[in-house]
């Protein structure tokens, strides 16, 4: 099982909504070109499942996941598909449990101290943290770590270019999520060269603040 560090190795883990499977293989190279190691593939889609196999089987350098797990079901099918770690918005026990059996890294999303407490019980220390800018962003992430301070999180909801280096510079962020580097538009005009401009701004800012 790969560490939630391996998995944010880059600072920065892009949610991906692919409608076609055919757009998983040009997305995940042109994230690899922008530097990012890691992609989420979310479960909105019907493509879901086939996109992440493809990037398994044909871009073996990219540590693929699926995002947006919101069933066990949905978990059994993304790791049957080769997805590497799990993704929720929200924090669900049973997902939690049975993505400890199948030994896949789990991110659970939370926003609340019960819900960290939840995660805590079973062993998570790093969380997403969903919808970031619309629950109080740093702020709440400064206030939930007086209570716990051995997590970190990785905030996805609203980051983007021009506020992400406020959360690198804070300690208790793994990395940060988001779309604004492969948005929807991006991936149905296939614009890959876009895609990985914006990947590369993105892991330039991790690197040059957190060396
Ligand atoms: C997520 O699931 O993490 C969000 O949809 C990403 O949010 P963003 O589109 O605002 O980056």
């Amino acid at each position: 099982m790969l560490t939630v560090e391996q998995v944010a190795a880059c600072g920065v883990v892009p949610v991906v909504v692919l409608e076609d499977a055919e757009q998983a293989v040009p997305t995940a190279k042109a994230l690899l070109k922008g530097g990012i190691t890691a992609m989420e593939i979310t479960f909105r889609t019907a493509a879901a499942k086939a996109s992440i196999a493809r990037v398994a089987a044909e871009v073996p350098q990219m540590i693929v996941g699926a995002g947006t797990v919101v069933n066990v079901e949905q978990l059994h099918d993304a790791v049957e598909a080769g997805a590497k770690f799990i993704v929720s918005p929200g924090t669900d026990e049973d997902i939690i449990v049975e993505a400890a059996k199948l030994d896949v890294t789990m991110m659970p999303g939370v926003v609340t101290p019960s819900e960290i407490m939840v995660g805590l019980k079973h062993g998570i220390r790093v969380f997403k943290f969903f919808p970031a800018e619309s629950f109080g962003g740093l702020k709440t992430i400064k206030a939930l770590s007086g209570p716990f301070p051995q997590i970190k999180f990785i905030p996805t909801g609203g980051i983007n270019q021009n506020n992400a280096a406020d959360y690198f510079n804070n300690a208790k962020i793994q990395a940060v999520g988001g779309s604004w580097m492969v948005t929807k538009d991006m991936v149905a005009s296939a614009d890959f060269e876009g895609i990985a401009a914006k990947s590369k701004a993105a892991t330039d800012l991790f690197k040059e603040i957190r060396g």
